[in-house]
């Protein structure tokens, strides 16, 4: 079988990559993918690097079962634009921000992460940094409806 590698973006690397990273890991489980998908994730910005999650996304992935207690955040590197086949962007900003540093004859594949939805409703997976607790439910809603679509477009590209 093929193997693919996903890297999810967003700024800080503690709120919605890390939850889109622990979703989809725990999407891909128990499928015959599981195997053969690396996956991690990354922020364009380098303020948190090294930190685990924001507690509040820690606490609101607990609750549906993600447990992201060991990840910690890293920057996006010019090397994961060779390493990587999909990276998924969380909003315009940072997607502007990859293609911005896409080394020309690179392998990646850049897009938005909710552009696999057929009706999300909105383009973009929204910071939840500086709001309520609302926001954090709100982000794990479109990455459990995102994993899905996901996991269904890389047995398509396997079949
Ligand atoms: P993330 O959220 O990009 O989903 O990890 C944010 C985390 C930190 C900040 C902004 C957004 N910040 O301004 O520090």
């Amino acid at each position: 079988m093929k193997k693919f590698s996903v890297l999810f973006v967003c700024l800080g690397n503690i709120c919605r990559s890390p939850s889109a990273e622990g979703v989809f890991r725990a999407r891909l489980e128990h499928t015959p993918l599981a195997e053969h998908v690396q996956v991690d994730s990354a922020g364009t910005a380098a303020w948190h690097v090294g930190k685990a999650p924001d507690a509040r996304s820690q606490a609101a992935a607990l609750r549906r079962g993600y447990d992201l207690s060991a990840l910690r955040a890293r920057q996006v590197s010019v090397d994961d634009f060779h390493r990587f086949d999909f990276l998924f962007a969380m909003d315009d900003d940072n997607l502007a921000r990859l293609r911005a540093m896409q080394p020309a004859g690179s392998r990646a594949r850049l897009s938005l992460f909710l552009d696999l939805v057929p009706k999300p409703g909105v383009r973009e997976v929204p910071d939840p940094y500086y709001g309520g607790e609302a926001g954090f439910e709100r982000v794990l809603d479109l990455l459990e409806a995102a994993s899905d679509a996901l996991v269904a477009h890389l047995q398509r590209e396997c079949a």
